[in-house]
């Protein structure tokens, strides 16, 4: 069987709603929550997956609007969900088989790992960085091997370079987090412990030269935590990285791979091209392996205003989660007591050698809608080198009274004055 409707047996003893859903071994139903309402899935029997990680037997767990995913079973399963899908399809061509191997082959190098030597190159897990098309797969492709690697006890470390649908935290972010265990399918990667850089823009275009030297630091982060933390070491790295693979994208997508010297680049959906490129560029590096992998069919394909539409989700969520379980704080400052700064000037000449200029913004009712990420840096210049501590929506300036108005995912008192602008903006609803 490929393609049918899903095996749903409308059972009116659940109500209107619920619906029981079995699905055969080795195959996967496809959703898409609607915009308008959330929907509820409970596993009754067997094992499901989704993206890598296993449901809990016998509780209800709810999926917020647009949510797009794939409840999964290696052996067979019964569940059930409470709510309209905007679609539902079930289907057993799956390249899960081809992502599973990756996944074993990537242990057996971990495992490798410990058993070897002490000194330190060889104490290196895999770096796998995943690259293709927009939709193909990849930050999904991601979750799975993370999941997967922490259900076998590993710690990943997952490095997300995809400034346009950042998976960690809010868009225009260069982030990275320890993934100890397998992504919450829901509330998704763990933000508490991650090092996340503002870039500030959701395309690199906008200041290639920045995008370059945040990829650099965040590396550089890296290596120090790797330095001392044998078991994130010998875990290694999962990459995700921008679909923009020719040209430029290209070129960001070749430093990528050799700033974080990432020993296996995947290559998903039908790259003939790119795969030549990559397997060209290092066919001397004994070191760094190609591999190109089937795209799943299951992958929505997203058009650029929904693109915009999650940007705008994802935002939301951090002020507010992901079911609306966070409450965001509506609060006030001085002018004095908020010091707002612009790294490099738009469009950023890539070949410039001259340092990233900060830029001072003056305070005007032109910061109102944008977020505004808090630095760490104790001075302005050291805003690129210094990671960023959280965000602030910024909802009102009062020239008058002086005063800002700001939303916060915190009560307590800004950890810093200096914040970073971009050109970043939220459309609260
Ligand atoms: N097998 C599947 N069934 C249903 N939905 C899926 C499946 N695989 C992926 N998706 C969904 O398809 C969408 C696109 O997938 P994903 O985000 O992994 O692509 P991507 O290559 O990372 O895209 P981008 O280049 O924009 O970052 C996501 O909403 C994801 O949850
Ligand atoms: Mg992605």
């Amino acid at each position: 069987m490929s393609y049918s409707d899903a095996t749903v047996a409308a059972a009116t003893e659940f109500g209107p709603q619920v619906r029981r859903v079995m699905l055969e071994k080795q195959s996967e139903i496809r959703i898409q929550v609607p915009q308008i309402s959330a929907l509820k899935l409970r596993v009754l029997h067997g094992k499901v997956e989704i993206f890598g990680s296993e449901l809990p037997r016998n509780t209800w767990l709810t999926f917020p609007p647009l949510q797009q995913f794939a409840v999964f079973t290696w052996y067979g399963a019964t569940f059930e969900i409470d709510g309209v899908t905007e679609t539902d399809t079930i289907s057993d061509e799956t390249p899960m088989i081809s992502y599973l191997n990756v996944h074993n082959s990537l242990q057996v190098q971990r495992h490798r790992v410990t058993s070897s030597t002490r000194d330190y190159d060889s104490s290196q897990g895999p770096r796998v960085i995943i690259v293709g098309d927009t939709d193909s797969g990849k930050s999904t492709l991601a979750k799975m091997l993370l999941s997967w690697a922490a259900k076998d006890g590993c710690k990943p470390t997952f490095v997300d370079l995809n400034i346009g649908q950042s998976s960690i935290t809010i868009p225009g972010t260069i982030a990275a987090t320890s993934v100890e265990m397998p992504v919450d399918p829901v509330e998704g990667l763990p933000l508490h412990k991650a090092l996340v850089h503002y870039f500030g823009h959701n395309t690199a275009t906008n200041n290639v030269r920045l995008y370059k030297y945040l990829v650099e630091e965040l590396a550089r982060e890296l290596e120090e935590e790797f330095a001392i933390n044998a078991e994130s070491r010998r875990s290694g790295m999962v990459i995700d990285t921008m679909g923009w693979t020719s040209g430029l994208g290209y070129q960001l997508l070749l430093h990528a791979i050799r700033t974080f010297n990432a020993s296996l680049v995947i290559v998903l959906g039908q790259e003939t091209e790119l795969v030549y490129d990559l397997n060209k560029a290092f066919k001397f590096k004994k070191n760094v392996q190609i591999l190109n992998l089937e795209r799943s069919s299951g992958v929505f394909s997203r058009f650029s205003d929904f693109r915009k539409m999650l940007r705008n989700i994802s935002i939301q969520r951090y002020f507010s989660g992901a079911t609306n379980n966070l409450t965001a704080y509506t609060k006030t400052a001085k002018f004095t007591d908020m010091q707002v700064y612009r790294i490099g000037a738009l469009l950023e000449k890539s070949r410039s050698t001259e340092p990233l200029r900060i830029t001072p913004v003056l305070i005007d009712k032109d910061l109102v809608n944008t977020v505004l990420a808090i630095s760490y840096a104790k001075q302005p210049h050291h805003i690129i080198s210094s990671i960023v501590a959280g965000f602030v929506y910024i909802t009102d300036v009062d020239l008058g009274e002086e005063r800002i108005t700001y939303l916060s995912p915190s009560a307590a008192e800004l950890p810093s004055k200096i914040f970073i602008m971009g050109t970043l903006t939220w459309h609260k609803t």
